[in-house]
């Protein structure tokens, strides 16, 4: 069997690739390997927990030695590295845990795939998932394209970036296999309510404000994450070594805009008046550097890998909040307990 290791699997987009992995290539034995940090929740993975094909290991990859171990026991035959510090506020207090996490945990997981791999590189894969925030930020018009050139504004993004460079310089170098992509913003089930989308649902359904950072009009583009999933899927499986494929779902929407949007979808699902939820809207201080507008050229991976994403935003945004009405607990347990400070440190900061 095929043994693939999937980082950060128990994250937000990782628990759906796991899922996906585990459920549509019963030949591959797939390793979730996650250090269960705030964002990590095994909860997000009980409909796969006990399949044959799948296997959890707790671990961290800034620890250089247990990642040796590791690959040198299981010889894995690819990795799709997730793993990852992921919100631009928390790297803007906290840069040393991107640095960490991001960059030496990628360094660390490239190599021990080189010292396994090397001489033998044929069907070996090392898939680093990244993000559309490497580019910087754009103007009123414009697309980033694979080509655009780096310009990361945030820790958060530089740290990306840098691991980008790294995933490329192994190749060149070493000649490790690899590909990498660039998402743009994904939301849907399981995203820690830190994040714009799960933030304003459940402070809609506890009666907050909700902070809208400057005037609103920063523009994200946004793709549901099971769409991300499947690209994932084709990218590890079409995709060419060496090549970077960008993300999208063509989808821009102002914050403000999609915040109102969201509040009414909110009103409609919890039957009470339309305009109620509006009522929350707060301006508050920006974010730090805030990079004004992402929007993904996707054509490569449309063209190349025959990708296009299956949702409209419509769509996505009411399974969203049908999916966190439902799973009230788990918006409880990530809310509360040993994840309580994550969720008040972030909020209180505002
Ligand atoms: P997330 O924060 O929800 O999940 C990250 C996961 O990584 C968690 O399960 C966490 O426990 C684990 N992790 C963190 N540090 C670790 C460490 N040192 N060792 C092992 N595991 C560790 O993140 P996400 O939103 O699911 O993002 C996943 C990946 O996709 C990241 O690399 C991110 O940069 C990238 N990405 C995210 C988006 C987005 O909109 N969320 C868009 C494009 C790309
Ligand atoms: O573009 C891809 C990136 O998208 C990923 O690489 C990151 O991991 C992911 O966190 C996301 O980054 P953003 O900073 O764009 O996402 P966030 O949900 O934090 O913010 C979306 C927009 O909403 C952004 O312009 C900031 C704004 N915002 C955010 C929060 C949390 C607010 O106005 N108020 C808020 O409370």
């Amino acid at each position: 069997m095929k043994k693939v290791l999937i980082t950060g699997g128990a994250g937000f987009i990782g628990s759906h690739v796991v899922r996906l992995f585990v459920n549509q290539y019963q030949d591959y034995l797939i390793y979730n390997l996650d250090a269960l940090t705030y964002a990590g929740n095994l909860e997000n993975l009980t409909d796969v927990e006990n399949k044959s094909n799948y296997k959890f290991i707790k671990g961290d990859i800034t620890d250089g030695d247990f990642i040796n171990d590791l690959f040198s026991d299981i010889q894995f035959d690819a990795v799709i590295h997730l793993a990852a510090e992921s919100h631009v506020d928390r790297s803007i207090s906290d840069p040393l845990s991107f640095i960490n996490t991001n960059i030496i945990g990628t360094v660390n997981l490239l190599n021990a795939a080189k010292s396994v791999w090397e001489g033998n590189w044929s069907d070996r894969l090392f898939y680093h998932v990244s993000t559309d925030e490497v580019y910087g930020s754009l103007g009123d018009t414009g697309f980033f394209v694979e080509s655009t050139s780096y310009d990361p504004k945030s820790p958060y993004s530089a740290s990306k970036a840098s691991s980008d460079h790294l995933v490329r310089a192994y190749g060149n170098t070493y000649g490790l296999p690899y590909v990498i992509s660039n998402c743009s913003n994904n939301y849907g089930p399981n995203q820690f309510p830190e994040k714009l989308i799960p933030l304003c649902i459940n402070n809609i359904k506890n009666n907050k404000p909700l902070p809208i950072y400057g005037k609103g009009e920063n523009i994200r583009d946004w793709l549901y994450v099971k769409d991300h999933a499947t690209a994932i899927d084709n990218v590890f499986h079409k995709g060419e070594n060496g090549e970077t494929y960008n993300i999208g779902g063509h989808n821009e929407w102002t914050n403000i805009d999609l915040v109102r949007l969201l509040c009414d979808v909110m009103d409609e699902a919890l039957e009470q008046e339309i305009g109620t939820s509006q009522k929350l809207i707060t301006f508050v201080k920006d974010r730090a550097g805030h990079d004004l507008r992402y929007a993904i050229d996707a054509s490569k991976i449309d063209k190349e890998l025959s990708w296009k994403p299956s949702l409209t935003f419509e769509e996505g945004i009411k399974k969203t909040v049908k999916w966190y009405l439902d799973n009230e607990s788990w918006l409880d347990h990530v809310t509360s307990g040993k994840y309580q400070q994550y969720y008040q440190s972030q909020y209180e900061e505002r």
